[in-house]
């Protein structure tokens, strides 16, 4: 791998980064004082990101410049308006975001104010993992520190700009990451997403403007603001700036959350950071960036890591989380997993997804435990089909289809050897699960 410089997690190495003064004497706060003393307007804020070419970090990578200038203009439109973080982050394989608030989290203040200020926001809503007891705390410790500061709250170091900054724990919903489903839930409601359009940039919380952003993404800001736009442009590949978090977890030696740029490839990472496929055996599968992506095999990992090479192998960079699967794993097993999650996580209100999600985990089920039945292949593909993409009010209809369609089409001889020997040839000892603790 290249040499390359970092920035992303350079402060959460350093002990005691979390506290106040630790982060002001390793720079932090400058790009706020940036924005805030030297006169920068909102629409040069935004224009700097646009100029960064700074895509979301929360999965679908849409351009972060571009979604804040949906905001109205206030000359036009003077209703409240809110920022929305979303530190959800319950996608499978998932966790950059933990690492960022649990030793950094006055990074994500300072990111989260200068994104509100950008679109003019008066209030920041951080919605926290509930199962992510250290990073809430350590948030909610950060944000009490920079209020005390007069770096949150009326007036923010002496200037006109005044934003509130408040935290929600979610209650353990993957349905609450949903952009719309978590403004239900900030809302105090189920966390029912909300059909599209209104976006929103034009209807959000409480029927005002908002703005959802991901934890990684909002922390980019102030090294945008500081370094300039160009300067993140200039890292990575064309479609895709910037360094980023990769979470890889499963059959490696070395699971970790490793600082990245945009253009390294699968097996760089897997080599290099990850110190290979454990216990000496061979990649069989892997997710690119969490379960909702299409699977792809071993013989993939020349891919470079950004969105437009991942698209173009049928997949998505997704949440940069990469999930390893060994040789010796069942493609049943695993795909029953992941099913009998969107089953369980389906809010319902869909029929496709809350039927859909249902019959796929019934279906991997059955397959997995020996019980197939001759046309289960076919049905799964079907239903996959009927469920994406985009017929539903959300996307987790389509997390759910896209990694069936891909285990159908991978490893269709696999699925197929487990319904005709009424046995999956792969499936697990039981000793092996006892030893590593697990659950059958
Ligand atoms: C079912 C579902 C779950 C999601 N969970 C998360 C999550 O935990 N964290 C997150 O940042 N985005 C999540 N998203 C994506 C958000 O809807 C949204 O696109 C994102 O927060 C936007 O932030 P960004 O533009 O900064 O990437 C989820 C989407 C879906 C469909
Ligand atoms: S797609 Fe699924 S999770 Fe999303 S709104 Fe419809 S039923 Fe709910």
């Amino acid at each position: 791998m290249k040499a390359f410089d970092t920035y992303l997690l350079d402060r959460a190495k350093q002990d005691g980064a979390h506290k106040l003064e630790s982060y002001r004497k390793l720079g932090g706060y400058k790009g706020l004082e940036k924005v805030l003393k030297t006169g920068l307007t909102p629409a040069a804020v935004i224009d700097e990101v646009k100029k960064s070419n700074l895509r979301g970090r929360g999965g679908a990578g849409f351009p972060t410049g571009l979604k804040w200038s949906f905001m109205p203009d206030p000359a036009k439109d003077p209703r409240p308006r809110y920022l929305a973080i979303n530190a959800d982050e319950s996608e499978p394989g998932t966790c950059k975001d933990r690492v960022l608030m649990e030793r950094d989290p006055h990074g994500l203040v300072e990111g989260s104010l200068i994104a509100a200020y950008a679109i003019r926001a008066q209030a920041v809503y951080i919605y926290v993992r509930g199962e992510y007891r250290l990073s809430h705390d350590r948030v909610r410790d950060a944000i009490l520190e920079a209020r005390a500061a007069k770096l949150v709250g009326k007036n923010i170091l002496g200037s006109d700009f005044s934003c509130e900054i408040y935290m929600h724990k979610g209650a353990g919903a993957y349905i609450c990451g949903e952009e719309t489903g978590l403004m239900e839930s900030l809302e105090g409601k189920r966390g029912h997403p909300r059909p599209k359009p209104p976006f929103p940039a034009m209807s959000g919380l409480w029927g005002q403007p908002t703005t959802v952003n991901n934890v990684e993404t909002v922390f980019n800001a102030p090294f945008i603001i500081e370094r300039g736009g160009a300067w993140l442009a200039g890292i990575g590949t064309k479609g895709s700036s910037g360094n980023f978090l990769c979470g890889i977890s499963g059959h490696v030696n070395k699971p970790g959350v490793y600082e990245l740029p945009f253009g390294v490839t699968a097996k760089e990472i897997i080599e290099d950071k990850a110190g290979g496929i454990w216990k000496g055996r061979k990649l069989k599968a892997w997710f690119p960036g969490g379960s909702s992506c299409a699977l792809l095999t071993g013989k993939d990992v020349d891919v470079v890591l950004d969105h437009d090479s991942l698209k173009a192998r049928g997949s998505s960079l997704g949440t940069a989380a990469m999930i390893m699967i060994d040789d010796s794993t069942s493609i049943a097993r695993v795909m029953e997993i992941i099913a009998r999650f969107y089953d369980h996580e389906s809010c319902g209100q869909c029929s496709q997804c809350r039927e859909g999600t249902q019959w796929l985990a019934q279906i991997f089920r059955r397959i997995a435990h020996g019980k197939g039945q001759p046309d289960d292949i076919d049905t799964l593909d079907a239903l996959a089909k009927g469920m994406a993409p985009g017929k539903t009010i959300c996307a987790l209809s389509d997390a759910a289809a896209i990694p069936t369609l891909s285990a159908v089409r991978l490893f269709k001889d696999e699925l197929m050897e487990c319904v005709r020997k009424q046995r999956d040839p792969l499936a697990v000892k039981q000793p092996e699960y006892a030893v590593a603790g697990g659950h059958h």
